[in-house]
């Protein structure tokens, strides 16, 4: 097939997420730890442009503070274009125009789903052709969180939380957001986590090495109960992001005394999530927080994972 056939530009539109549930076990000699978690996709999303160079080039804009984000290798979806073109033997380059919604080291996984989405642009504007199989293995090389922003939708992830099975959710779960200015470090909040446990007597290496997700969070999102999942979410990295950002208590105090069902801190931290009653709760529960203040954003899961929106 000529190089002539393939599109000059690919736009592709990757969620953020919220692990609406997150047990942390051990930490194995890599340094990552033993995870059982649930991740949800929900309506904040990163669009991704490729666009065919001969080098490979990134330019980030959007509603979040750019000048946090990197644009050499240190950029994940760089990093995801230059993994895949090895992988596939492809010798070209590519632009990456990354328009940002998702927080920047907020704790939704915004990197991976720009990491997620160059993957799905690169391989349609280049014409590599992967399966969903090799795209997974290149994402879960990238980070803990890649396959997911690939995969979309309401899933169980175990092993590093790159072991991903679907789980079943019905109906919509209403989010209201509270972002922070400053993101959180993930590694940071891990490390605070350790030493956390060391202080409690329990060695980090104590917690195991292989963990499930407690049946009743599954329960709730297989009926579509929002009060269930309110009643069964939650997040071992919590306590962790709190110590290292205090304020965020007062942030979870205001968003359920104002009636939301439940608020966690969403991964590392610092954004929180508020799981509301109905579409109705979370647009009140919305406005009174930004009345108070806060940044909050209303929205929904799950959502599907990156995917053309044009090519
Ligand atoms: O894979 P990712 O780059 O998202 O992970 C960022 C950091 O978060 C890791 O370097 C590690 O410190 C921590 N992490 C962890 N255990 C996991 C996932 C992430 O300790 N399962």
């Amino acid at each position: 097939m000529s190089l002539a056939s393939f599109p000059p530009a690919v736009h592709v539109r990757a969620p953020g997420k919220i692990n609406v549930y997150l047990g942390v076990g051990g930490r194995h000699d890599d340094g990552y730890h033993a995870l059982a978690t649930v991740f949800q996709a929900v309506s904040l999303y990163e669009d991704v442009i490729a666009r065919e160079r001969d080098v490979f080039s990134l330019s980030v804009s959007g509603a979040v503070d750019a000048d946090a984000v990197p644009l050499d290798d240190r950029n994940l979806a760089m990093r995801a274009a230059k993994a895949l073109a090895a992988e596939t033997g492809y010798a070209g380059g590519v632009h990456l125009e990354l328009r940002k919604n998702v927080p920047v080291a907020g704790g939704m996984g915004g990197g991976s789903a720009d990491a997620a989405a160059a993957l799905v642009a690169c391989d349609a504007l280049w014409g590599t052709g992967c399966s969903p199989q090799q795209l997974h293995a290149i994402a879960a090389r990238l980070g803990a969180d890649v396959p997911f922003a690939l995969h979309g939708g309401t899933a169980v992830g175990t092993g590093r939380g790159d072991q991903l099975n679907p789980a079943l959710a019905r109906g919509r779960f209403d989010w209201v957001l509270v972002t922070s200015e400053r993101g959180l470090s993930t590694p940071a909040v891990y490390g605070r986590l350790d030493r956390m446990r060391n202080e409690n007597g329990a060695l980090a290496d104590d917690p195991p090495l292989s963990l499930d997700v407690p049946i009743p969070v599954l329960q709730a999102l297989r009926a579509g109960d929002a009060h269930s999942l309110a009643a069964s979410m939650f997040n071992d990295l919590e306590a962790a992001a709190l110590r290292e950002r205090p304020a965020l208590d007062a942030t979870i105090s205001a968003g359920l005394q104002i009636g939301a069902l439940s608020g966690i801190v969403s991964g590392s931290g610092p954004t929180v999530a508020f799981l509301c009653e109905t579409p109705e709760s979370a647009r009140y529960v919305q406005g009174e927080l930004q009345t108070a203040g806060h940044e909050a954003l209303h929205v929904h899961g799950p959502v599907p994972g990156a995917r053309i929106i044009s090519a």
